[in-house]
């Protein structure tokens, strides 16, 4: 009788070992369950993260919430910041491969830098992107990162240049300055965002760049006004148009070593209606050239490239 009530306490007492077992290893499944789960969340947040990065990478940065977005997320981590850099180098390269090569005309077109030359000439135009992060060296006054326009941020010669023709009209009465010199990337973003909301996107672009396309973040690139007689002209507008400083500019520009970026008639050449008042270095060999005796060629014409935005 003791005997079998013994048997029947162990068989008790081993079946609750078997139980807490058992209980503590659901336990266990369920710690490491959550854990797992936790860690599958964070890979989640991190994959959005990088779409946001990689949808503002593109062209479609015209928004200003996607750019909101990069804002925070580039500098919340470290780790988010590397990221980004992935991509846009990513972008780039895949860009100079694709463009790389010779232009219709023959010319060699390179990528070094954060900007495309041809012909060893800089171009920033709708089919030749320059990086976010391209920063000019060598200006008059000299550009920083953090810096987001400056008349004075002209490549050296291209200023002295300016200096003289300045001094040089000043003989007919017109004073004239630079308005716009160097705008950094983010300026443009901020500026052609404006342009959008004003007059839609299709409109936007035929006048203003997009950022990393403007000339403007070259820094040999400007707009100029002018006065006489304490009167200002129209300043970055149509308006100056066939003002007696445009006509001048026009006609004599060339003699300093600058182009008139966006003749008349030329819309289909290089992307923009015409610009009376944008005026880009290129050193007098090339500007005489492209002057033409009165009939401008543009850089697209001459070196066989287009401007048209991929999308
Ligand atoms: N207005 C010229 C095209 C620019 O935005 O650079
Ligand atoms: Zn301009």
């Amino acid at each position: 009788m003791k005997t079998k009530n013994k048997t029947r306490e162990l068989k008790a007492s081993g079946l609750i070992a078997v139980l807490l077992i058992g209980i503590l290893l659901l336990v266990f499944i369920i710690f490491f369950n959550m854990k797992s789960d936790n860690k599958d969340n964070t890979s989640a947040k991190d994959k959005s993260t990088k779409e946001n990065i990689k949808e503002n990478n593109g062209e479609t940065t015209s928004t200003s919430t996607t750019s909101t977005a990069t804002t925070t997320t580039s500098t919340t981590t470290t780790s988010t910041t590397t990221t980004k850099t992935t991509t846009t180098t990513k972008k780039t390269t895949t860009a100079s491969s694709e463009l790389t090569g010779t232009t219709s005309k023959g010319y060699k077109i390179e990528y070094r830098n954060g900007a495309y030359y041809i012909d060893g000439i800089l171009i920033a135009n709708k089919s030749y992107p320059l990086d976010k992060n391209y920063i000019p060296t060598g200006t008059h006054k000299a550009t920083t990162s953090g810096m987001s326009h400056c008349a004075e941020c002209i490549i050296e010669d291209g200023y002295q240049a300016f200096m003289k023709m300045k001094q040089d009209i000043a003989s007919t009465g017109i004073t004239m300055w630079i308005q716009s010199g160097y705008r950094s990337y983010t300026l443009q973003e901020s500026l052609y965002n404006g342009y959008v909301k004003r007059s839609g996107r299709i409109e936007a672009d035929t006048y203003s760049a997009r950022p990393g396309h403007s000339e403007h973040q070259t820094g040999y690139a400007f707009d100029v006004c002018a006065s006489k007689d304490g009167k200002n002209y129209p300043c970055i507008t149509s308006g100056f148009n066939g003002t007696e400083p445009a006509l001048w500019l026009k006609d004599n520009c060339y003699k300093y070593g600058f182009i008139l970026r966006y003749p008349e008639g030329k819309d289909n050449e290089t992307g923009y209606k015409h610009e009376s008042w944008h005026f880009r270095y290129v050193g007098v060999e090339l500007a005489t050239k492209l002057y033409n005796n009165g009939n401008w060629i543009t850089l697209e014409d001459y070196l066989g490239i287009e401007s048209k935005y991929a999308n």
